[in-house]
């Protein structure tokens, strides 16, 4: 076998196994080998196993040093492009102002939407870039990104055309998604809202590729899930997959609503009760959860650990954003999954890699395996569970994308 690259002295190479989404007891199952070696080539995985094992030529080796070596993370679930920030909001919530408050008299979500719109498409991108560069630098190779603070249908497509700048600007692959946040103020305008939406914005976006999904947030304080059901379709319509922001406060029957329709995830879940933990299981959707957003509201997490008991595919994303999650670590949101969720490191390990990419619609990502992008991180120590385990310095030494050292 001949090699571009061969990475040896691999302390521990750990890697979920094999395409789909790992549900239950499969979350726990990772391929460890110990003395490890694997090779590269034209940017693919070729070859990984027991150093001892490789027997063939390599045009340039490199020494792990007696690190551990896992997959790229793929964080599923960012707002990474806004400008503007809620200090204000901070303020106001930690003396005990609730989120829902704040959006419902037009500050949160509602002032970023302000503030983006009052920037240009060069303040963004210069904007959302050191954000990219953090989560890369914590080891998200593969980073979906959220529109949803346009609010007019011109200002999500240039929220989109953002997205497509970073994505040229970052060794990550960027995954952009259309998101439709908040309803307009006037109860009057919002049927109006919605077929602008369906005939125009989604048509448009998917016409120029701009998305590959569709996101719609369903809360009391958002959309009903009887709003949703049309955009949503309309994505399918148009190609695009849906996933949905919902049973973040409240119960709306969005967690039903993305079932039903064949959703790739449901995302947040911190109101879910135990009959929707159930309902996870019978269907194909992922359940992506958010501890930043637990961490930061104080919401209870969501029951990562009933979810994965019960059968369900639990993915974790850091929901990066400045009102209700500002986590810049895909690590940290694992290690964050373990503490306030209630996953095992295994489990998280899977839930931010190779369930992450399901969650994305992607199969090539996730996995330290033959014939897919060869995206891998070099940890800082010799024990893989230090990347679920530490909290506020960086686990991650070195990124590698594509056979590429991007971070060193
Ligand atoms: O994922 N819940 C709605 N949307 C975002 C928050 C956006 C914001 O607060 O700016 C979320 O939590
Ligand atoms: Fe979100």
């Amino acid at each position: 076998m001949n090699a571009d690259i061969l990475v040896r002295g691999i302390a521990q190479l750990v890697t979920p196994e094999g395409p789909g989404p790992k549900r239950g007891a499969a979350m726990r199952q990772l391929r460890i080998v110990e003395r490890a070696a694997l090779a590269v080539a034209a940017g693919k995985f070729i070859w990984a196993g027991p150093e001892a094992d490789w027997h063939g030529d390599a045009a340039t080796t490199v020494n792990a040093q007696q690190r551990a070596v896992v997959p790229g993370l793929v964080d599923p679930h960012t707002h990474a492009v806004w400008a503007g920030d809620r200090l204000a909001d901070f303020d106001a919530r930690v003396a005990g102002v609730p989120y829902e408050q704040i959006l419902a008299a037009g500050g949160g979500i509602w002032s970023t939407i302000r503030a983006t719109a009052a920037a240009s498409h060069e303040e963004l991108v210069a904007l959302a870039q050191p954000r990219i560069a953090s989560l890369l630098r914590s080891g998200a190779t593969v980073i979906e990104i959220k529109s949803g603070y346009g609010f007019q249908p011109d200002a999500e497509i240039a929220m989109l055309e953002v997205i497509r700048s970073q994505a040229e600007q970052t060794p990550a692959r960027i995954i952009p998604t259309l998101l439709i946040h908040v309803p307009p103020k006037s109860a009057a305008d919002r049927s109006a809202y919605v077929s602008d939406v369906c005939q125009t914005l989604i048509p448009e976006v998917a016409q120029r590729k701009l998305a590959r999904a569709v996101d719609v947030f369903v809360e009391k304080e958002a959309w009903s899930a009887e709003e949703a059901e049309p955009i949503l379709a309309s994505a399918q319509q148009h190609g695009l997959a849906i996933k949905l922001h919902t049973e973040q406060f409240h119960r709306v029957g969005g967690l039903e609503l993305g079932l039903r329709m064949g959703a790739l995830s449901v995302d947040h879940l911190e109101a879910c009760s135990a009959d929707q933990v159930a309902a996870m299981v019978a269907s194909s959707t992922i359940a992506t959860i958010l501890p930043g957003v637990s961490l930061h509201l104080g919401l209870p997490p969501a029951p990562g650990r009933k979810l994965i008991d019960a059968g369900a595919a639990v993915a974790v994303g850091t929901d990066l954003n400045p009102g209700s999650s500002p986590l810049f670590s895909a690590s940290m949101a694992l290690a964050l999954a373990v503490r306030l969720n209630g996953l095992t490191a295994q489990e998280a390990l899977v839930a931010g890699t190779v369930n992450a990419a399901c969650a994305l619609g992607l199969n090539d990502a996730g996995r330290i395996e033959p014939g897919l992008p060869a995206d891998f991180l070099v940890l800082e120590g010799a024990d893989w569970r230090e990347l679920a385990y530490t909290l506020g310095s960086n686990p991650v030494r070195e990124v590698w994308i594509r056979g590429e050292r991007v971070v060193a």
